[in-house]
């Protein structure tokens, strides 16, 4: 059965927010004990609530879920429940992305943060044997002091954080707001990457390549608008983090069976899937592999490309990624 083949492949995860990994049983258990209201009753409430039109719906939803994270402890639980959930989908690395100014904006310090999950990631690879890779991404709705006092606040925990990212509402906030925080975050070594292509336009990806200078676009699916665009894409071999269920719940796409991802393989792209929020958008990896094969009729050897694609886009020294193409 394909589902037994999706378990079985080795997998990365490449695009996820770990915030949006914010399971409504472990909200409540954690709003309880920070003694935070929620304005839900139940957990079936909370689902009820995840219906979405667009991406800044879906955000309202997800930075007041976040509201109730406030101690170090919480953003360990929350980064082990996720690392345990992936461990039995056969995901053996993770770059995840954080979003700091969620939790600074509210008080919350940046230690506190990054190390609730810092620790449960190093737990994470010494127990359930899953590698990892930080991803620190400014909000692209606030402003470029407000990611420039950001990236200041996480240098004392620069060994800790791999690469910089860009996510929240994309239109109306290019990348090109954000050419001089990445050029400083470039010059001090992180890896840079940024969603883009998700709800905005071709052009959006454009700057992520030539202003910010990107190694990896997040979502891209607008890429298809633009052939110079797919020209480049393709001959960089620039890795396109694809997230179906989200483009789904986020109505990116009407229908999976109108996903452009069978589109973008037959261009020569180098796509992978990823889950983004799958506390927010019904599944995690596995899920996703099989919500877009069984749309697109995907053959195991599209599904085992996808996954090998998985590790070729990720930040693994070549040694090790070997062990997985
Ligand atoms: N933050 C969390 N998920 C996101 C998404 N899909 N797009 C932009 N920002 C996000
Ligand atoms: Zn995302």
């Amino acid at each position: 059965m394909l589902k037994d083949f999706i378990q079985s492949l080795p997998k990365a995860e490449l695009h996820l927010h770990i915030e949006g990994s914010f399971e409504p049983e472990l909200m409540f258990e954690i709003a309880k004990r920070n003694n935070v209201s929620i304005p839900f009753n139940s957990v079936e409430e909370v689902k009820a609530a995840y219906k979405f039109n667009n991406l800044q719906e879906f955000l309202d939803i997800y930075y007041a879920g976040a509201n109730v994270l406030i101690e170090e402890k919480d953003f360990y639980d929350l980064t082990w429940a996720y690392l345990a959930k992936v461990a039995s989908e056969n995901v053996k690395h993770v770059e995840i992305f954080f979003d700091p100014q969620t939790h600074t904006d509210r008080g919350v310090p940046f230690k506190k943060v990054i190390t609730g999950i810092y620790k449960a990631l190093e737990r994470g690879e010494s127990e359930l044997g899953i590698s990892f890779k930080l991803i620190m991404s400014f909000l692209r709705h606030l402003s470029e002091e407000s990611a420039f006092k950001t990236l200041e606040e996480a240098m004392p925990y620069r060994d800790w954080i791999s690469g910089v990212g860009l996510d929240s509402s994309e239109l109306g906030n290019p990348p090109s707001k954000f050419e001089r925080v990445f050029a400083e975050a470039n010059k001090r070594g992180f890896k840079l990457v940024a969603h883009a292509g998700e709800e905005g336009p071709a052009d959006y990806i454009w700057e992520a390549l030539d202003l910010l200078k990107v190694v990896r676009i997040d979502h891209g699916n607008r890429c298809l608008d633009d052939t110079d665009l797919v020209t480049r894409l393709a001959n960089e071999q620039m890795p396109l983090t694809i997230c179906p269920l989200s483009n789904l719940e986020l109505k990116v796409v009407k229908d999976l069976k109108n996903h452009p991802l069978k589109k973008l393989m037959n261009k020569g792209l180098l796509a992978t899937i990823h889950s983004d929020d799958p506390a927010y958008f019904g599944g995690y990896m596995n899920a996703n592999y099989l919500a877009v094969a069984d749309a697109l009729n995907l053959s195991e050897a599209d599904l085992a490309q996808l996954a090998k694609n998985s590790f070729t886009a990720s930040w693994l020294p070549d040694t090790e990624k070997h062990r997985y193409l």
